[in-house]
Formats: C-alpha cells, sequence, structure tokens
C-alpha cells in the first residue's frame, strides 16, 4: 500500500503560540488549519480538544515553544490529544526550539534544559520534529526520532542579496555564529569578521575585539537568535565606532526579550532583519525591524514529509519568492 495512503490524509493543527505563521503555512499547502479548542482556566491550567477526526491521519502541530512554558504544555497536550485520537503519524513543527542554550553541563548541578524539552516531547507521542536553525547542530541527537532541520538562511540570505551591498562583510558576534555566518559570506559573496565576546554576566555582552576589517565596509551581523539583543547592541555599536559605513543585523528567531526593541531602536542599525518563527506582537515592532516569513519554508517540508520525499532539496532551492 502508498505509505501515504496508510498514513491517512494530513491534519493540519496549531496552539495559540504563533497562529498567524499556522494560518500562513496552512494557505500555502492548501487545507484549512484543523478545528482545536484551546482555552486556559481560571487558575492557569490548558484545556485542549481536537475538534475533528484524528484517527489513522498524519497529523503536524505547529507551535514555536518560546516563553511563557506555556506554550510548551500547549504543544504537550495537542500532541497527548492526537495520540489517544489515535493519530496514524504525529509531527511536531517547531520553528523555534525553546530552552536549546541549555544544552550541556558546563556547571555543577545544572539542568540539561534543551534534552529535557526533547524527552518531554517524545514522552507525549511525537513521532518526528521539524525545526528551523537549532541553536546549535547536534540538539538533534537530544530526539530519538526522526528530526528535519531547517535552515532559514536561503530566506535572510535571498533579502540581503536583492540590495546589493557593495564592500560587504558578514560579521560573527560569537565563535558560536561563526559557521553560520561564514555559510552567509559564502553565499553573499562577502568578506568574513568575527567578534571576540565575553559575557560578564548573564544577559549582558562585551565586545573585546573586532577580529577583520570592518572599516569603511556594509557590516551585516548574523546571529541564531536576538533575546535581549545585549550581543546585536553591543557589536552594532562596536562596528560603528570602527568605522563600519552601514551596519545590518540578522537572526532567525526574534525573542526580543525586556528593552530589546527600544534598544535596537535607538542603536545605529540600519535594519534588523528576522523570521516569524515567533509571533512577533505589535508592541515589540521597531521602525527598523523587518520581518520575513518562513511559511514557505515550512509548508515546502510538511508537504515533502507528508509524501515521503527527501527535504534535503530545500537546503539550496531558490526560496525568492517569500517576501515579509
Ligand atoms: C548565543 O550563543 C546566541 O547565539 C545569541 O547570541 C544570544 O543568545 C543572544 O542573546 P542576547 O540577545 O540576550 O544577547
Amino acid at each position: 500500500m502508498d505509505d501515504t495512503l496508510r498514513r491517512g490524509p494530513m491534519l493540519l493543527l496549531a496552539g495559540r503560540a504563533n497562529r498567524p505563521l499556522a494560518e500562513d503555512i496552512a494557505r500555502k499547502i492548501g487545507i484549512a488549519l484543523g478545528e482545536v479548542t484551546i482555552h486556559t482556566f481560571a487558575d492557569g491550567e490548558i484545556f485542549v480538544r481536537i475538534d475533528e477526526n484524528a484517527r489513522g491521519r498524519d497529523v503536524f502541530i505547529i507551535q514555536p515553544t518560546s516563553p511563557p512554558a506555556e506554550n510548551m504544555l500547549e504543544l504537550l497536550l495537542l500532541v497527548d490529544a492526537a495520540r489517544r485520537a489515535s493519530a496514524a503519524r504525529i509531527t511536531v513543527v517547531v520553528p523555534y526550539f525553546g530552552y536549546a542554550r541549555q544544552d550541556r553541563k558546563d556547571q555543577p548541578r545544572v539542568a540539561i534544559g534543551g534534552k529535557l524539552m526533547a524527552n518531554l516531547m517524545v514522552a507525549a507521542g511525537a513521532e518526528r520534529l521539524l525545526g528551523v536553525d537549532f541553536h546549535s547542530h547536534q540538539i538533534q541527537g537530544f530526539f530519538d526520532i526522526p528530526v528535519d532541520h531547517l535552515y532559514a538562511a536561503p530566506v535572510l540570505t535571498g533579502y540581503f542579496r536583492e540590495k546589493r551591498l557593495g564592500d560587504l562583510v558578514v560579521i560573527a558576534p560569537d565563535v558560536g555564529a561563526a559557521k553560520m555566518a561564514r555559510g552567509f559570506a559564502k553565499r553573499l559573496g562577502a568578506a568574513f569578521a568575527i567578534i571576540d565576546k565575553r559575557r560578564p554576566a548573564p544577559n549582558v555582552a562585551e565586545v573585546l575585539h573586532v577580529v577583520g576589517d570592518v572599516e569603511g565596509m556594509h557590516c551585516l551581523i548574523t546571529d541564531d537568535l536576538i533575546d535581549t539583543a545585549g550581543t546585536m547592541a553591543s557589536v552594532i555599536c562596536a562596528l560603528k565606532d570602527r568605522g563600519a559605513k552601514e551596519v545590518y543585523a540578522c537572526a532567525t528567531h526574534a525573542l526580543l526579550s525586556g528593552s530589546a526593541s527600544e534598544w535596537l531602536a535607538s542603536s545605529p542599525v540600519k535594519e534588523v532583519v528576522v523570521t516569524n518563527t515567533i509571533d512577533i506582537g505589535a508592541s515589540r515592532k521597531f521602525a527598523q525591524l523587518k520581518v520575513l516569513s518562513v511559511a514557505e519554508l515550512l509548508a515546502r517540508a510538511i508537504n515533502y514529509i507528508h509524501m515521503n520525499e527527501s527535504v534535503s532539496q530545500l537546503f539550496e532551492a531558490p526560496l525568492d519568492e517569500m517576501g515579509a
């Protein structure tokens, strides 16, 4: 029997963490999002119910696990509901995987939060995971189920390629971002530089040295995420201080915690380009912010997974049609 028939028709579900992205994905696939009832009781507990038949269907549940922790709980509850409703297969689509920065025991008596989150998803009943730009590639190994790990790089570099910025240097804001930044530099035919950064305290970033030439250049800082923007803001200022012509910043995941937006808005950055893996509320948007969509990327990956086709063609495929 054809594999897709065995898994039954696709059922696309979403929690409340990023409904605009989920709706956009559904539109691109050409089906409606499945009906779910989700509400929060007075004491804060979450209730979920899948309001249509899930028996024998190939279920995809879209939910980034960005804070608050309720987003993660909601995903687990949806997975549990789908499993108990006899779904044929359950794939969690996690555009942003939270807790990924807690990926090792680098101090005594600390938790490995990323591994715990992976365990919880699998224990609830997830059978596959589709994610975008994990904080580190090794996180795939936290899951003993198949993981399809996509890169937002084609979306972001496509945008900057169209700008045709001359004298461009791509900046890695720390050693962890070097691989991603080198990939960007290669795709954009740009030079590469790296920041020697230290963290004197959690969420505080300090630029020690800029390794590479930035004077009179267009600079593009690339990172996987912007949280407090301490890293981005300090690197933007350091590059301007060293004579950069214009500074652009880009990142896949825009957490924009605390005063991040105000901080970036008042910095000398030309543009901050992020994707919509996390729903950015109106209050966190600012004039220099540009949001690109990963809906097309995820829609195509979901289709390929459903049809049992390779998703690796998405890594290099032109995705120029994706816009803001
Ligand atoms: C660090 O390893 C990450 O890639 C980001 O640079 C960092 O987590 C960003 O955090 P923040 O915006 O708070 O500096």
